[in-house]
C-alpha cells in the first residue's frame, strides 16, 4: 500500500502491520523532516516493511501498477494540482486496486455570496486546508477523469460553512491478466481507429463502413466517458468504448448511446464484458441512467455481450437503412440503471 503524504507515519505504520510481513507499505512525503520523524517512529515501533519515499503526491516516485491500495489522510486538499494527484494514484494502482482517503471537501464551489465564500475560506484555513479543497462533484469528476469507478464520498465531520471531512473511495477496474483499463487519450487515436476499422470490416458492427478521422470521431463522443483497454506488455490498445449524447434536451441529460469494439485477436475472452461493465459503472457515477444502442440481429456476439450486462431488446427497426446495398434490420437495445435517476 501507499500512503500519500504520510507525515509522522501513523497510518503507514498501522498499514504495515495490516499488510503482513510479506506485504510492503510505502511512506511518501515531500518533507525530509517528516520522513525522518516517520523513520524514527518505525524504528521505535519495530516495523521493518515500510519503504520511505521522498517526493510529491503529484509525481509519485513509483512505477505504474505497483500498489494494491492508496490511502491518505488530509493531504490531497493541500495539493495545488489535484487532477495530477488523482491521475498518479490511478497510475500506480494495480487493476482492481482501491483508493480510500480521508480528506476535506466542500458542498459547493463558486456559488454563494462573497461573504459565504469568505467564511468558507476562513474555515478551511482554520482546519489547516490551505490550498482550497475540492467540491464533492468536482472530486467525483476528477476521479472519473483519472479512470476510477465506484466513486463514493461519505461525510464524516461537519466543520461549518459547507466544509466537511470525508472518506472518499474509488476503484481501478480490473479487465484481465496483462490488461489495463484507462481513459482514452488523443494519443490513442491511431490504434482506436484501427480497432474500429477491424470491427467494421466484420460487416456486422455498424452501418458505417470506414472509420472516420480522429477529429470527427472525437468531436462526436463524450470526452468524460471514453475508455480503452491496453495490453500492459506492449501498450497496444486492444479495445475501446465511447458514447455520445442522444439529445441536447435537458430531459435526456442522463441518456447516452455507446459503441464498443474489441480487437479480433482479443475477442471472446471476457474483455468486452469487463470493459462494458466498468463503463456502465463510470456512467452511473456521473449520473447516466440509460445507455442505448442499435445492433444488427446477426451480431450474436454483441447481443450476447449486451444481454449479459443488463441490456434488453426494445424492438426491431425493420429495414431501417442500407448497408452495402442491402436493407437491414436493427435491434434497439437499452440498459436502464436501477440506481441512478
Ligand atoms: C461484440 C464484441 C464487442 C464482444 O466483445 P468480446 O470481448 O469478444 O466479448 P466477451 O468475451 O466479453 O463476451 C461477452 C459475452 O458475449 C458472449 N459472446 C462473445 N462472443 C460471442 C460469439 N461470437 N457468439 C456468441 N456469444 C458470444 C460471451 O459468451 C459472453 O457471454 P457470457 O459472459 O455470458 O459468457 C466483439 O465481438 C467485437 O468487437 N465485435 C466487433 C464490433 C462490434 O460488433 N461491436 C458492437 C457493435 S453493436
Ligand atoms: C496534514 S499532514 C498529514 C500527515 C498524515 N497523513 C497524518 O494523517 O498524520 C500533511 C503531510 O503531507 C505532506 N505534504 C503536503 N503536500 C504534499 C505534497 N504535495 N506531496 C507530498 N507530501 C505533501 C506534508 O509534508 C505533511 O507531512
Amino acid at each position: 500500500m501507499l500512503d500519500l503524504g504520510s507525515g509522522g507515519g501513523i497510518d503507514v505504520l498501522l498499514s504495515a502491520r495490516r499488510v503482513g510481513p510479506r506485504g510492503r507499505a510505502y511512506d511518501l512525503d515531500a518533507g525530509t523532516d517528516m520522513l525522518e520523524l516517520a523513520r524514527r517512529n518505525a524504528e521505535e515501533a519495530g516495523v521493518t516493511n515500510v519503504e520511505f519515499l521522498h517526493g510529491t503526491i503529484e509525481h509519485v516516485p513509483l512505477p505504474a501498477r505497483s500498489v494494491d491500495v492508496v490511502i491518505s489522510n488530509r493531504v490531497i486538499n493541500l495539493s495545488d494540482d489535484k487532477a495530477a494527484t488523482l491521475a498518479e494514484a490511478f497510475r500506480v494502482l494495480r487493476p482492481g486496486g482501491r483508493f480510500g482517503v480521508s480528506d476535506i471537501v466542500t458542498d459547493d464551489g463558486d456559488t454563494g455570496t462573497a461573504e459565504e465564500l469568505r467564511r468558507r475560506a476562513a474555515t478551511e484555513r482554520r482546519i489547516g486546508c490551505t490550498a482550497a479543497s475540492l467540491t464533492i462533484p468536482r472530486y467525483r469528476d476528477l476521479l472519473l477523469e483519472a479512470g476510477f469507478v465506484g466513486v463514493g464520498v461519505t461525510l464524516t465531520a461537519d466543520h461549518g460553512d459547507g466544509v466537511h471531512s470525508a472518506v472518499v473511495k474509488a476503484r481501478k477496474p480490473r479487465i484481465g491478466p496483462g490488461l489495463e483499463f484507462r481513459p482514452m487519450r488523443d494519443t490513442d487515436a491511431e490504434q482506436v481507429l484501427e480497432v474500429y476499422q477491424l470491427g467494421l470490416d466484420s460487416g456486422q458492427a455498424s452501418f458505417e463502413t470506414t472509420a472516420p478521422s480522429w477529429e470527427r470521431f472525437s468531436a462526436g463522443k463524450l470526452h468524460n466517458l471514453r475508455y480503452v483497454v491496453s495490453d500492459t506488455a506492449t501498450g497496444q490498445v486492444v479495445a475501446w468504448v465511447a458514447a455520445s449524447r442522444v439529445s441536447t434536451r435537458p430531459v435526456y441529460a442522463g441518456v447516452i448511446e455507446h459503441s464498443v469494439y474489441v480487437h479480433p485477436g482479443y475477442r471472446a475472452c471476457g474483455i468486452g464484458r469487463a470493459l462494458l461493465t466498468a463503463f456502465i459503472e463510470a456512467g452511473e457515477d456521473s449520473g447516466i441512467w440509460t445507455v442505448q444502442s442499435g445492433i444488427f440481429p446477426e451480431n450474436t456476439a454483441s447481443l450476447a455481450l449486451h444481454e449479459a450486462v443488463g441490456f434488453r431488446v426494445l424492438g426491431t427497426r425493420e429495414r431501417v437503412g442500407r448497408h452495402h446495398g442491402v436493407w437491414r434490420d436493427v435491434l434497439m437495445i437499452e440498459r436502464r440503471s436501477t440506481t441512478v435517476g
